[in-house]
């Protein structure tokens, strides 16, 4: 303003005579917002006898309004009529002035008065407009809406809108559209509607939102690139994710281009819905037109294809990345692998390694691991063993169970030989020759049940000056024991015998080997002879377990009792294994309980009788159905109870004992024992099918089996045969 009112006044003192002289200045002043300075000089050069034109004339009727000059608008305007030059544009200034003075019954008549006048006004709409919009701004909603109705033309409507939806009155705004659609094809333009598209979103009314854009696309306008994107991120954001998908679609069709923020948020929200398949199709149809987009959006994509494993598209993307000269991360690279080897596809994730060794890139130690197990279980050891050197040479420490694995799978091959001294001698050149590394591979070869490798391993790292420490020779021990090799384990047991103190690991190694070797005897008669000399080695729980398994199995029950009071002698809780071991012999087997009462007649007995032996005896003697037919349930529990802690596997044999005679009963125990918080296992419910079948009730029988089904248990083949 004030550079043109410099202007001006420099006009004013230089420019004197020229061409439109006092015009251009009344003109000047009127816009630069001195209307009463315009209507002073206007006043001079009538009074010189000077007239402006039409158009000055309106630009000074104008400004006078705007300046609330209302005086000088009355003077202005009766000279405007006198010469004739009145028009639509002097009427709508006109109306904008009364509104301005509020007084809108004056605007109102004058209005009618030119509306209903004998000549069609061309141009109705400004002049109506005006009204509307004054009425409008002092809230009148109503009264401008009866005039819109009565009044209705194009660019009333679109004040009308612009209008409602300034003031929020989003209902009236779509009310009217639709009405006026339907009516007259009113057809707002782009950018009303997007005014009002914006609204709506800030409303949340997003299915309005949508059928507007739809109805954009009947009407051939279509929306911006503006509104298009905010809708799609709102839609998103919504969780409309499938009218976004059909914005996104459609966009073709309305000519649009995204930006790469809808872009982004459209991937995005369709990999966390679930929807890769789609976000993917997205992904491909932007490169297709050439649009890359980031690095984040590669990754969240791949991340939830690999989680779905659709390999197939993530190999897609995986190629499109390398193309394109996108580095994924090796996080990224890492799922994908994964996801190849858990799928069964560790062909597929071997070229991906390779492929990221072309490029520098350093497979991960996770990754690693997957594919070396991939292999091993597709039975390629070879290739594990590659990889299990490749990975320590580029710095990763396989984890000592990765190793023994790959040592394992290398001995189960048909030669194992060549490969395992290879991978051996790998080793003892990757690391400081320690006794470490010759006890994994014992031990792998152990696992394998080759013993002689693991053998020779040993005798190698004596030969290497290592001496081989208690692990080696436990080691060992347990190779000769499970691969089958009794004597030699003995032979070897005896060797360590002459170097160390025995040791109750060694002590343990050796029992639970010889039970595991099924070989109660030998187990029994060192486990006897140890603890007779050697009174300081106090074995482990598992060693008297296994010990009183194999015992019960070859039916050498008389001496399980003495297993028991040694077990009780050193402190050792009776565990539910044992128990439960016990039951099921006395269930299978009278002799149990009768070689007992044999072996310990209860005179005989030197215990108390609430010693553990006495309560062992009362239960064996229950299932071995010596006492009483029928028993309270409770009862029964309490029994056991006393003897050792109930377990699922303890309660499948008191079902099956309640079975035999009480099935009512079997039955109301299965139904305490999800309350319990036991969870019931395939056997308990073969038990139970089992139990009703053989009492004649079919019906409870088949109920159960498929309640067995629907938990996701496969029934033996005998009792599918049942029914
Ligand atoms: C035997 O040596 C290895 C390697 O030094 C070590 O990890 C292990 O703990 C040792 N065993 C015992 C019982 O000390």
């Amino acid at each position: 303003m004030s550079l043109m009112l410099g202007y001006l006044e420099d006009y004013a003192k230089n420019r004197r005579g020229s061409h439109n002289y006092h015009t251009i200045l009344v003109m000047g002043y009127a816009v630069a917002g001195k209307p009463e300075f315009a209507l002073q000089l206007f006043g001079r050069m009538r009074y010189q006898g000077i007239d402006l034109d039409v158009f000055a004339y309106h630009v000074l009727l104008n400004a006078l309004v705007e300046g609330n000059y209302y005086d000088g608008v009355e003077a202005v305007s009766n000279q405007i009529k006198s010469r004739g030059f009145e028009s639509e544009v002097t009427h709508s200034i006109l109306i904008k002035s009364f509104c301005r003075k509020k007084e809108f019954d004056r605007a109102e008549t004058y209005l009618r008065r030119v509306m209903e006048g004998e000549v069609k006004i061309k141009g109705g709409g400004y002049i109506v407009g005006a009204l509307v919009d004054g009425l409008c701004k002092d809230e009148q909603f109503d009264r401008a809406g009866k005039l819109v109705d009565e009044f209705g033309e194009f660019h009333v409507y679109d004040i009308w809108i612009r209008e409602l939806v300034r003031a929020r009155k989003l209902d009236g705004a779509m009310e009217f559209l639709h009405k006026t659609r339907n009516v007259v094809q009113y057809v707002p333009d782009l950018f009303r509607y997007n005014t009002l598209i914006i609204r709506l979103l800030r409303e949340n009314r997003l299915e309005e939102v949508c059928d507007l854009i739809i109805e954009m696309r009947e009407s051939n306008i279509p929306p911006d690139e503006l509104t298009m994107n905010t809708v799609l991120c709102f839609f998103c954001k919504g969780g409309m994710v499938d009218i976004a998908l059909r914005l996104y679609d459609s966009r073709g069709q309305i000519g649009l281009s995204l930006s790469s923020m809808a872009f982004n948020y459209l991937m995005n929200t369709l990999c966390g819905d679930g929807s890769v398949v789609d976000a993917y199709r997205i992904l491909k149809n932007a490169l297709e037109q050439g649009y890359f987009p980031g690095v984040p959006t590669f990754s969240v994509l791949a991340h939830a294809l690999c989680k779905l494993e659709k390999l197939d598209m993530m190999n897609e993307l995986f190629h499109v990345a390398l193309e394109n000269n996108v580095v994924l991360s090796d996080r990224i690279h890492e799922i994908y692998i994964q996801a190849l080897c858990r799928t069964g596809r560790v062909e597929d994730g071997y070229y991906i390694h390779g492929e990221l060794n072309r490029l520098n890139k350093v497979t991960t130690g996770c990754a690693y691991n997957s594919l070396i197990n991939g292999f091993i279980k597709s039975n390629r050891a070879d290739i594990a063993v590659r990889l299990l050197i490749e990975m320590q040479e580029k710095g990763h420490t396989p984890s000592r169970q990765l190793f023994r694995t790959v040592i394992q799978s290398v001995c189960e091959t048909e030669n194992p030989e060549k490969q395992f001294q290879r991978l051996l001698e790998m080793q003892l050149s990757l690391h400081e020759i320690d006794c470490g590394v010759f006890n994994i591979f014992i031990e792998g070869a152990g696992l394998a049940k080759k013993p002689d490798l693991a053998n020779e391993v040993y005798q190698m790292m004596k030969r290497s000056g290592i001496s081989p420490n208690v692990t080696s020779d436990i080691l060992l021990l347990r190779s000769y024991l499970r691969g089958e090799k009794v004597s030699d384990g003995l032979h070897f047991f005896h060797n360590i015998l002459e170097r160390r103190a025995i040791g109750r690991k060694v002590f343990n190694t050796l029992i639970i080997g010889l039970c595991k070797a099924n070989k109660p005897d030998i187990a029994l008669s060192y486990f006897t002879n140890i603890r007779a000399k050697e009174k300081t080695v106090r074995p482990s729980l598992e060693c008297y377990e296994e010990l009183i398994y194999v015992l019960c199995n070859h039916k050498r029950y008389d001496k399980i009792l003495d297993v028991i009071d040694d077990l009780i002698d050193v402190g050792r809780p009776l565990s539910s294994f044992i128990g439960n071991n016990l039951l099921l012999h006395s269930l299978k087997d009278r002799e149990l309980y009768d070689t007992w009462v044999d072996s310990r007649p209860p005179t005989e007995l030197t215990q108390p009788e609430s010693s553990h032996i006495w309560r062992l005896r009362e239960v064996v003697g229950l299932f071995s159905d010596r006492f009483r037919d029928d028993i309270s349930i409770d009862d029964l529990e309490q029994v056991v109870r006393n003897c050792f802690p109930l377990d699922i596997y303890t309660y499948n044999m008191l079902l099956r004992k309640l079975c035999a005679k009480q099935v009512d009963d079997a039955d109301k125990l299965f139904d305490t024992l999800c309350p319990k918080g036991y969870e019931p296992n395939q056997w308990t419910y073969e038990t139970m099918v089992h139990g009703f079948y053989k009492h004649g009730r079919k019906d409870h029988a088949k109920l159960l089996l498929k309640e067995m089904v629907q938990r996701g248990f496969r029934p033996s083949e005998v009792t599918s045969a049942l029914l």
